[in-house]
C-alpha cells in the first residue's frame, strides 16, 4: 500500500482528456463516482474536483487490475494507471469534456476504502440538510458544492487584485475586541486573565477601519469575518465574511464608483456578463413609495403608486382615515382579474404577516369594477383611479391602507411575492440599485428614542444638518445601499469625522457621555487627533456568491456553515465545556435551558 503514490505522478485531472491524447499512457487520482460491472468489463467513472474520466478494466489487458476493480466500491479513493483510447463509436458523450475518451486500465491501486456514504454524491439529491452538514466532508464533494466554492474563491482572488491595483492596503483587525456598532447581538468570549471581563467579536471591523483612516492608511480593504448573534434566515449566518473598505478624503459618489468597479469586474470574469454602468442610484424615500422596500426587486415593474389624495372624502372609512393620518398604496397586476378568491384569500393572509389589516382589491370587469369596496367608490374616486393607473379590463387592483411602516412593508413584499407567483423574475437578469439617501434616525417606539439607522457614525447630508435640532427623523444620512435582485449586498456611510458632530449625534440618540466613553471612547479620542473626512462600505461576500450561483442560501456558498439554530451538526458546536475550563474562566452556568 501506497507505493503507488511514491512510483507515479499523476499526469492529469479526471476533466483534462480528450481525443488528442489517444495512446499516451496516463496516471489518474480520484474517487470512484460509479462503478458498472458488465459481466467481463468494468467501468469506473472517476472523479476528481475537475470533472470525470471514464475508465475500463478489462481482464485481457490487464488481469490485476480487473481484480482489484471487483472489490471497488464508490467513493473508495484509488489512483490508476493506464492507456487513453477512443471510446466505441456511439458510446461517446457529448455532455462530458472527456466523453470522447476511455481509459484502458493496466494498474488501479486503492488508496483508501470509503464506508457506503449516506447519500449520494450527486447534484440530484433531496437529503435533509441537517445530514448533509453532519457529513459536510462528503457534501462537499458534489459538483455543485465545488463549483461554488470554486466560484468564491475566484471572487475573493478577483478581490485582491482589483484593491491591490487601486492602491489599497489589506490589513488584519482584531477578533477578540470590543462590542461594535452594528445593533445585532455580541458573541462574548471570556478573559481567563481578567475574570468577569469579556472580549466581543466584531459584528464588523467599523472601529477599527475608521481608526485606520485616522492612522493615515487612506485606503484599507480586507474581506473580514464579522459575528452576529440574530435570528438566522436564508441569506444570515451567524459568521459571515464581508468585504470591508474604507477611504479618507472621498465623497460617497466616490466610494459607491469605486465599488461598482469592483461587481462590474467580478460579474465581468465570473460570468462573462458585462453590466450597464453606471448602477441607478434612488432616495430611500423614492424607493418606499415606488416599490415598498428599501431593497426592492427592480427586475419587474408593477410599481406601487401613493393615492392618498384621492380618497381624502372617501365613504370608505377605512381609506379615508389612511388619506389623512396614514398611507394609502395601490398596486395593478395587468391581467389579474383573473385570480380566485381563493388566490386573493392568499394573498390577503400574506399581507398579514407584515401586519396589514386586510387588502383591498378592485378586479376591473367587462361591465363592472367587482370589489367588496365597490359600494363606497364615488364616480369621481373610479374616474381619478382609472386615469392615475391606466386601468384596462382584466387588471386587478390592490390596495394597502393604514400605518405608512405596514403598509410599506405589506405592499412591498406582496409586489414580490405575486411577481413570483406570475413568474415574473428573470434568473439571468441582474438589476443593481443604489439605495441613497437613507434617513440618519428611526424612531423606537418601545425604548421610546430615536435609533441610528445605519450606524451612529454615519454623518448626516450637509444640507440637512440645520434639520438634526428641530426635526432630526427628517434629516438624511450619507448612507447608502447596494441592491441585487431585491437583495441587500452592501450598504456604508461617509463617516462623522469631528468629534463634536459625533457628540450631538449621540446625544441625539440619547447615548450619553459615559456610555459613549465606555463603548466606543477610544474612536472618540482619535477622532480629535485630525480625523480625515473618510466613509466606506462593506459588502456581504456570501450574499454576492449566492447571487452568482443562483443559490438559494448562503449556506450553499460556505463551506462550513451553521444550521438555521446556529448549530453545526458535525462538531457538534456549541457544546459544553469540562467544568475545570469554566472554573478557569471564573464562569458558572445558572440554568440551561432546554
Ligand atoms: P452592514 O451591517 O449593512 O454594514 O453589513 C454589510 C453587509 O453585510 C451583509 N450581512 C450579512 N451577510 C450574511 N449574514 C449576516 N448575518 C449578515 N449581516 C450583514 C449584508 C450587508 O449589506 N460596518 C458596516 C459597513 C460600513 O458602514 O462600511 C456594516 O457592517 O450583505
Ligand atoms: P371590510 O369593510 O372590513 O369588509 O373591508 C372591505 C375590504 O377592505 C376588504 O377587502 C378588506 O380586505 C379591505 N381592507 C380592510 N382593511 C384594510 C386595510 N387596512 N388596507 C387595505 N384593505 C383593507
Amino acid at each position: 500500500m501506497g507505493s503507488f503514490i511514491n512510483q507515479v505522478k499523476r499526469t492529469h485531472t479526471c476533466n483534462q482528456l480528450t481525443a488528442k491524447n489517444v495512446g499516451e499512457e496516463v496516471v489518474l487520482f480520484g474517487w470512484v463516482d460509479t462503478r458498472r460491472d458488465h459481466g467481463g468489463l468494468i467501468f469506473i467513472d472517476l472523479r476528481d474536483r475537475d470533472g470525470l474520466t471514464q475508465i475500463v478494466f478489462d481482464p485481457d489487458l490487464s488481469k490485476n487490475a480487473h481484480e482489484a476493480a471487483h472489490d471497488v466500491r464508490s467513493e473508495y479513493c484509488i489512483g490508476i494507471k493506464g492507456k487513453v483510447r477512443n471510446r466505441p463509436s456511439g458510446m461517446t458523450n457529448p455532455k462530458l469534456p472527456t466523453g470522447e475518451i476511455e481509459i484502458e486500465a493496466l494498474e488501479l491501486e486503492v488508496f483508501n476504502k470509503s464506508k457506503t456514504p449516506p447519500f449520494l454524491i450527486d447534484d440530484k439529491i433531496d437529503t435533509n440538510e441537517d445530514v448533509r452538514l453532519k457529513y459536510r466532508y462528503l457534501d462537499l464533494r458534489r459538483p455543485q458544492l465545488q463549483r461554488n466554492l470554486r466560484l468564491r474563491s475566484k471572487v475573493t482572488g478577483i478581490v485582491h487584485d482589483y484593491f491591490n491595483r487601486n492602491g489599497f492596503l489589506e490589513i488584519e483587525t482584531p477578533f477578540l475586541t470590543k462590542s461594535t456598532p452594528e445593533g445585532a447581538r455580541d458573541y462574548l468570549v471570556p478573559s481567563r486573565v481578567h475574570p468577569g471581563h469579556f472580549y466581543a467579536l466584531p459584528q464588523s471591523p467599523q472601529l477599527f477601519k475608521q481608526l485606520l483612516m485616522v492612522s493615515g492608511y487612506e485606503r484599507y480593504y480586507q474581506i473580514a469575518r464579522c459575528f452576529r448573534d440574530e435570528d438566522l434566515r436564508a441569506d444570515r449566518q451567524p459568521e459571515f465574511t464581508q468585504i470591508d473598505v474604507e477611504m479618507s478624503f472621498v465623497n460617497a459618489d466616490d466610494v459607491m464608483n469605486m465599488m461598482e468597479g469592483l461587481v462590474v469586474e467580478v460579474w465581468e470574469k465570473v460570468l462573462g456578463i458585462k453590466l450597464k454602468t453606471p448602477f441607478i442610484k434612488m432616495p430611500y424615500q423614492e424607493c418606499m413609495d415606488r416599490y415598498g422596500l428599501d431593497a426592492p426587486d427592480t427586475r419587474f415593474g408593477m410599481e406601487l403608486k401613493i393615492v392618498n389624495d384621492i380618497f381624502l372624502n372617501t365613504g370608505f372609512q377605512v381609506f379615508k382615515s389612511a388619506a389623512t393620518e396614514g398611507l394609502i398604496q395601490a398596486m395593478k397586476v395587468d391581467g389579474g382579474a383573473k385570480f380566485s378568491r381563493s388566490e386573493i384569500d392568499d394573498f390577503t393572509k400574506f399581507v398579514g404577516i407584515y401586519g396589514a389589516r386586510g387588502l383591498a382589491y378592485i378586479k376591473i370587469l367587462e361591465n363592472e369594477w367587482q370589489s367588496p369596496i365597490t359600494k363606497f367608490l364615488s364616480e369621481t374616486e373610479k374616474a381619478e383611479l382609472t386615469k392615475r393607473l391606466d386601468l384596462k379590463v382584466g387588471d386587478i387592483v390592490f390596495f394597502g391602507a393604514g400605518k405608512k411602516k405596514i403598509v410599506y412593508d405589506s405592499m412591498g413584499n406582496l409586489r414580490e411575492h405575486v411577481a413570483a407567483k406570475l413568474k415574473m423574475l428573470d434568473d439571468n437578469q441582474y438589476n443593481f440599485l443604489w439605495v441613497t439617501d437613507f434617513p440618519m434616525f428611526d424612531y423606537d417606539d418601545e425604548a421610546k428614542r430615536l435609533v441610528a439607522v445605519h450606524h451612529p457614525f454615519t454623518s448626516c447630508k450637509y444640507e440637512d444638518i440645520s434639520l438634526m435640532d428641530s426635526e432630526p427623523l427628517k434629516c438624511r444620512a450619507n448612507a447608502y445601499d447596494l441592491v441585487l435582485n431585491g437583495n441587500e449586498i452592501g450598504g456604508g456611510s461617509i463617516r462623522i469625522h469631528d468629534q463634536e458632530m459625533q457628540s450631538k449625534v449621540f446625544d441625539l440618540l440619547k447615548i450619553t457621555r459615559e456610555e459613549a466613553n465606555a463603548k466606543f471612547g477610544f474612536l472618540l479620542d482619535a477622532l480629535q487627533f485630525g480625523a480625515p473626512p473618510h466613509g466606506g462600505l462593506a459588502f456581504g461576500l456570501d450574499r454576492l456568491a449566492m447571487l452568482l450561483t443562483q443559490s438559494t442560501s448562503i449556506r450553499d456558498v460556505i463551506a462550513f456553515p451553521k444550521t438555521q439554530k446556529a448549530t453545526c451538526p458535525m462538531s457538534e458546536a456549541p457544546s459544553t465545556v469540562d467544568p475545570k475550563q469554566l472554573l478557569e474562566l471564573s464562569i458558572a452556568i445558572n440554568k440551561i435551558q432546554t
